[in-house]
Order: C-alpha cells, then structure tokens, then sequence
C-alpha cells in the first residue's frame, strides 16, 4: 500500500476563515477528512499534518523519510523563501508534490517563486482543497507506472 506524508504550512489551521476567497471556506479538518476519504478509496495510506514553525515542518518531511514513499506538502509561506524546506525535501529523496490552494501565479510578485518545485516532481495549484487530491492521483501514477 502506498504511503503518503500530508504536510499543511503555517498558517493553513485557519483554514475556513482566513481569506475564503483565495482559499474557500472549508476548514482544515474538513479538508483533511475529504483527503483521508479519498485515500481510502485509492487504498493510500496518509498521515496528516500541520505546523506553524518552519522547524516543525522539517521535522515533518525527516519524519516522513523514515515511513512514508512519497509526500504531499503545501509549504504555504514558506514556499516562497525557505531553504530549510527545500533542504529537507531533498534530503529525503522522496518524491514530493507541491500543492496551493489558490493559483500562486495569479497573485503577488512574491507568491510566484517556490524554492521547493525545484525537488519536486511537480506543483498543483489553484484548484483549491482538490489540489490535495490531484496530488494523490499523481503520486499514484508516478509510483505505479
Ligand atoms: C498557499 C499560498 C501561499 O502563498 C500562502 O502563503 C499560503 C497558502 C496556498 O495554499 O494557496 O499560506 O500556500
């Protein structure tokens, strides 16, 4: 059975209601209980987290190394600047998906930069909460083929 590390960012824990329009009105827990349904229909196994603190979220991804075959992960802020993400990403040597709620490209200057895509296998963005979804169907097809 596939296992795949969720990871949510900072900030992502006030899902439903920080800024609906960008990033809808579902809560975190809500969205998380549509991934582990989903994953349960795809026969993955996930284990979902959330972290405010940059270090937390390199813990996440070490943690993941030591369990999982592939990670999810919406670094949120901390797409746009941290090394130590990408690092960690890296270092993990699995395959990780980039996933955003909004659409970073259509935003603010800032929001277009992701140091992480580049040890990703890819980014999905701008399909909201399904974007985590769509990062399961890709990790599959990936892993299988
Ligand atoms: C986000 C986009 C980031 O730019 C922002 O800092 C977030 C959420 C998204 O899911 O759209 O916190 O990662």
């Amino acid at each position: 059975m596939l296992r795949v590390a969720v990871i949510h960012g900072p900030n992502l824990d006030l899902l439903g209601a920080r800024d609906p329009e960008h990033y809808g009105s579902l809560t975190l827990d809500e969205v998380n209980r549509l991934i582990t349904a989903a994953a349960e229909e795809l026969k993955i196994e996930v284990r979902i987290s959330q972290h405010n603190h940059e270090g937390a979220v390199v813990e996440a991804i070490h943690e993941a190394a030591r369990w999982a075959h592939a990670i999810v992960i919406n670094p949120a802020a901390f797409t746009h600047y941290s090394v130590a993400v990408r690092d960690a990403l890296e270092a993990s040597g699995l395959p990780a998906i980039e996933v955003h709620l909004s659409n970073i490209h259509a935003r603010e200057e800032f929001r277009h930069t992701s140091l992480v895509v580049p040890v990703c296998k890819g980014q999905i963005c701008g399909f909201g909460w399904r974007g985590y979804l769509l990062g399961l169907l890709a990790l599959l097809d990936l892993l299988e083929n």
